[in-house]
């Protein structure tokens, strides 16, 4: 054997692809050609399978060698092909037959020891191996949890290139078989029943889980802002199957998977500290854009506390995720495109100093006020269909009503409800929540009556509501209706919408 061939998966974004290497081994100087867009790294991984073969007590090949990995136009990341490339090193060499290679796909990074080392990005390649018919996957035993998560596949985990080698000549087998159904941890989130009073935020949070609302909490430090959004995750629907795959894949590429990774069922919370870069907030760094929290928290929360105090050019990169549900960073290597469709939680203080209520500490002026506020800019908020002031709970409420809040369960249920109710409206649509649903439609297709609109309306004469507040008082009045098991709003839905974005009224 002199031409041999192994197959791996290329990454870029989210989305694998197979990836054919081919090994040649011809007379003349001994050296190492490499043909098909390999990066730095893949020069390095040329000087790793070497180091990994040697100390493996296999001979390096003394003869010309040349490496292909096809398809040559497709951008190659990263470290994932070592396996494939020494072991497609070792079959050319005649040193490991070639049948037992044909539908296997090899995934991994050789330390110079000869040890499989886990990637990122395992989990994706092996979605794209599975939907392009492979049946076999051989992975780093670090990865094995992550890459059982694909059904339907055989998987392998193995600790070094000697296992693999021994596997593969038949002789030894070593290698780890996955478990199918890993150990479901479910560890319960904070629940609703913690919060006392705030009727209002809670409620607000209700809603917005039930429409899929972005949302924005104001109020003074201390009245539970950011208790009530950490409690939002707990009001969501359990990820579907495929959505679940989607989500951990992500994570996958972002390296944020533990060793025994389990499939994230549950929306993702995200929630980067407001000093955090544009880049982890949308995604970036070199050579290879990774996933930004906005990605990490596909299908889930971003949760941006404090928000006003975030650098005002990187809430304006939320813009485009916000618009379009992925994020597209170019690259030299091609555009890498991550998914980005994520529940967008702001809460933000009312001024400056962030004095708690009541305690006659702020000095803060009504101009000072409002410029903190417009930091968070208009076509930020424009999509914030929620927004409501909060305000503090007394001592003698946190004390008197301890243990006598809603769960949420109880609230989950009553979302999950009404998240039926509105899929059913709006099958056919491509929409399913109503956040996703645009202000023309809302006034042309589902039209109200104006007895149901007037208070809307009358707001919209006296310029207290503009235009585009007007369409996300309608969007919330849905999912009022849809949580209430009505078919339509009534009067008092639409109202009850118009007060859910009340953060001037107050302080
Ligand atoms: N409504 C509330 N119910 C129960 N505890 C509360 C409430 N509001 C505030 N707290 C207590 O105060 C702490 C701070 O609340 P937090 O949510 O961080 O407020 P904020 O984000 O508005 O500054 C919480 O950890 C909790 O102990
Ligand atoms: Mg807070
Ligand atoms: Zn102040």
């Amino acid at each position: 054997m002199t031409l041999a061939r192994t197959t791996s998966v290329a990454v870029l974004g989210v989305s694998g692809q197979l990836v054919e290497i081919q090994v040649d081994l011809t007379d003349g100087l001994p050296g190492v050609t490499m043909i098909g867009l390999p990066d730095a790294a893949l020069h390095e991984a040329r000087d790793r399978i070497r180091s990994a073969i040697q100390n493996s007590g296999e001979a390096w090949p003394t003869r010309r060698l040349t490496l292909a990995l096809l398809p040559a136009t497709l951008p190659k990341r990263g470290s994932m092909f070592d396996v494939a490339l020494a072991v497609g090193v070792l079959t050319a060499a005649g040193a490991v037959p070639a049948e037992p290679l044909a539908d296997v796909v090899l995934l991994g990074e050789l330390g110079l020891d000869g040890g499989l080392r886990p990637t990122r990005g395992v989990l994706p390649a092996v979605i794209a191996a599975g939907r392009a018919g492979i049946r076999r996957v051989v992975v780093p035993v670090g990865n094995l949890a992550e890459a059982t998560l694909v059904p339907d596949i055989d998987v392998r985990g193995v600790r070094d290139l000697a296992d693999l080698l021994a596997f593969l000549r038949g002789e030894d087998d070593r290698t780890v078989a996955g478990r199918p159904d890993g150990p479901a941890r479910e560890v319960p989130g904070p629940d609703l029943a913690d919060v006392v009073g705030q009727t209002v935020g809670r409620r607000a949070l209700e809603v917005a889980a039930a429409g899929g609302h972005h949302l924005l909490f104001t109020g003074p430090p201390g009245t539970g802002k950011t208790m009530l959004a950490e409690r939002l995750p707990g009001l969501l629907p359990p990820l579907a199957v495929e959505e679940a795959l989607e989500v951990t894949a992500v994570h996958s590429v972002a390296g944020r998977l533990d060793p025994d990774a389990a499939l994230l069922r549950r929306p993702p919370f995200e929630a980067p500290h407001h000093t955090a870069s544009a880049a982890a907030l949308v995604g970036g760094g070199s050579p290879y854009a990774r996933p930004g929290a906005v990605s990490l928290s596909h299908r889930g929360i971003l949760f941006l506390d404090e928000a006003p105090e975030f650098q005002g050019g990187v809430l304006d990169a939320l813009r485009q995720p916000l618009e379009s549900g992925e994020v597209a960073i170019a690259r030299s290597g091609g555009v890498m495109r991550y998914p980005a469709r994520f529940q967008l939680v702001l809460a933000a203080n009312p001024c400056p100093c962030a004095a708690p209520a009541g305690e006659g500490e702020c000095r803060c002026t009504s101009t000072a006020k409002r410029r903190y506020f417009g930091r968070l800019s208009g076509p930020l908020l424009d999509r914030v269909d929620l927004q409501v002031s909060l305000q503090p709970v007394s001592p003698a409420d946190l004390l008197d009503a301890a243990g006598a809040a809603e769960t949420s369960a109880t609230v989950a249920a009553r979302v999950r409800a009404a998240r039926t109710a509105a899929a059913a409206r709006l099958s056919g649509t491509g929409w399913r929540i109503n956040a996703d649903v645009p202000g023309p439609q809302l006034r042309s297709r589902w039209r109200l009556p104006a007895a149901v609109t007037s208070q809307a309306d009358l707001q919209l004469d006296r310029g207290t509501l503009s235009a585009r507040g007007y369409d996300r008082v309608l969007r919330v009045a849905w999912s009022v209706s849809d949580l209430a098991g009505r078919d339509r709003p009534v009067r008092g839905d639409v109202d009850e919408a118009v007060a859910l974005r009340s953060r001037w009224t107050t302080r």
